[in-house]
């Protein structure tokens, strides 16, 4: 199969763990057979430093045509009080709402090679497994009216908070979806006791559900939520919400996993031609500029969205089972960053892709075993 990768490695440490999830990329392409067509743009800080434009008109093209983009990280300390159409993160917002990618998956699982990784006790994260699915292209991210007016003491900011009953249906379709090859169950989250907001959602996620009668579905509000994410995680599969609701919750879920290093997500659009989705595929965690250039971030995050794009962009799910299995190798064995605490010394950014991409090998010999 032929497959064409957009890479946008964004800022910071979005340069270094790109890197080792293209080196990634390339071996599955090796040891599976594929040709790969990669090339890269400009999104984010680096993008405004180079052309003006978070989101420049040749990365808006390229997108367009690639299979599937995968995303490093967008933000520089140095635009933090820019104005929001000339800051970093206009350009991801821009690229989101530009291929539609409206679903965002973020996995959060434990690994027991990590639970001592997390601050939380073995036994409460010892099992988790659950899936947020994050609506992307709509809420208060995007709404208008928005701005800042006036002056002095009648200086005004005004964000809007909109979602109409299709933009809800579809997403929650999405997450009904995926339970129904989890554990059957979703619990929407919203803020319905003060929101008007959150009562359509409500509203809109009990009438998809009927479509769905061997699905669990229950509402929690976003508040409680965030308790139970660390009360009592292992009671979540998938847990659906709106979009900044999703940003805050996954870094919760992020302690859950030892690190937010450790998130990959896919961010899915409309399905192509091909019955595949349009794909945008990116670690959950920033830029980290602190730790930027010293070759210490963690890599996870981004070789798993290469595993995600794997399997949902090319539907190559085997492919995408070697990657999550060499990544589970890898930390079994010990070689992890700084940020997962190991016992030993620190593997570096470089080392873990290499070391993932030795344990994608023996994948190679079965296949060939396979087909022999
Ligand atoms: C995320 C990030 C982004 C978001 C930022 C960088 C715009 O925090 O993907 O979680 O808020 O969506
Ligand atoms: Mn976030």
């Amino acid at each position: 199969m032929q497959l064409n990768v957009l890479l946008l490695p964004g800022d910071g440490i979005g340069v270094e763990v790109t890197r080792e999830a293209r080196k990634v990329l390339e071996q599955v392409g090796r040891v599976f057979g594929h040709t790969l067509k990669i090339s890269e743009a400009l999104l984010g800080g680096i993008a405004i430093h180079k052309t003006g434009d978070p989101f420049p008109e040749d990365t808006r093209e390229l997108a367009a045509e690639a299979d599937a983009t995968l995303m490093g990280a967008v933000g520089l300390p140095e635009f933090d009080n820019a104005p929001p159409d000339k800051r970093p993160e206009r350009g991801l917002l821009g690229i989101r709402k530009a291929l539609g990618v409206y679903s965002n998956l973020r996995p959060v699982r434990s690994y027991k090679a990590l639970l001592d990784s997390s601050p939380l006790k073995n036994e409460l994260v010892d099992g988790v497994d659950m899936i947020i699915v994050r609506e992307l292209t709509g809420g208060v991210y995007y709404g208008t009216p928005r701005g800042i007016s006036g002056a002095g003491l009648e200086e005004r900011a005004v964000n809007t908070m909109t979602y109409t009953r299709g933009e809800i249906e579809r997403i929650a379709q999405m997450a009904f979806e995926l339970a129904r090859k989890r554990r059957k169950k979703v619990t929407s989250v919203d803020k319905s006791n003060v929101l008007e907001n959150s009562q359509l959602w409500r509203r809109v996620v009990v009438d998809v559900a009927k479509q769905y009668p061997d699905v669990a579905v229950d509402h929690m509000l976003v508040d409680n939520c965030a308790m139970q994410l660390v009360l009592n995680p292992k009671r979540f599969d998938v847990v659906l919400t709106e979009n900044m609701f999703g940003d805050i919750l996954s870094d919760e879920g992020a302690v859950l996993a030892g690190s937010i290093g450790m998130l990959p997500s896919a961010s899915l659009g409309p399905k192509r031609p091909s019955g595949a989705w349009t794909g945008l595929y990116e670690p959950v965690h920033g830029s980290a500029p602190d730790i930027a250039g010293q070759n210490k971030a963690n890599p996870f995050g981004a070789i798993g969205s290469v595993a995600a794009m794997l399997e949902y962009s090319f539907g190559l799910t085997r492919e995408a089972q070697a990657v999550n299995a060499a990544v589970e190798n890898v930390l079994n064995s010990g070689r992890v960053t700084a940020d997962l605490k190991p016992a030993g010394k620190a593997a570096t950014t470089s080392e873990v892709g290499d070391a993932v991409c030795e344990a994608l090998q023996p994948a190679r010999k079965e296949v060939g075993a396979a087909k022999s």
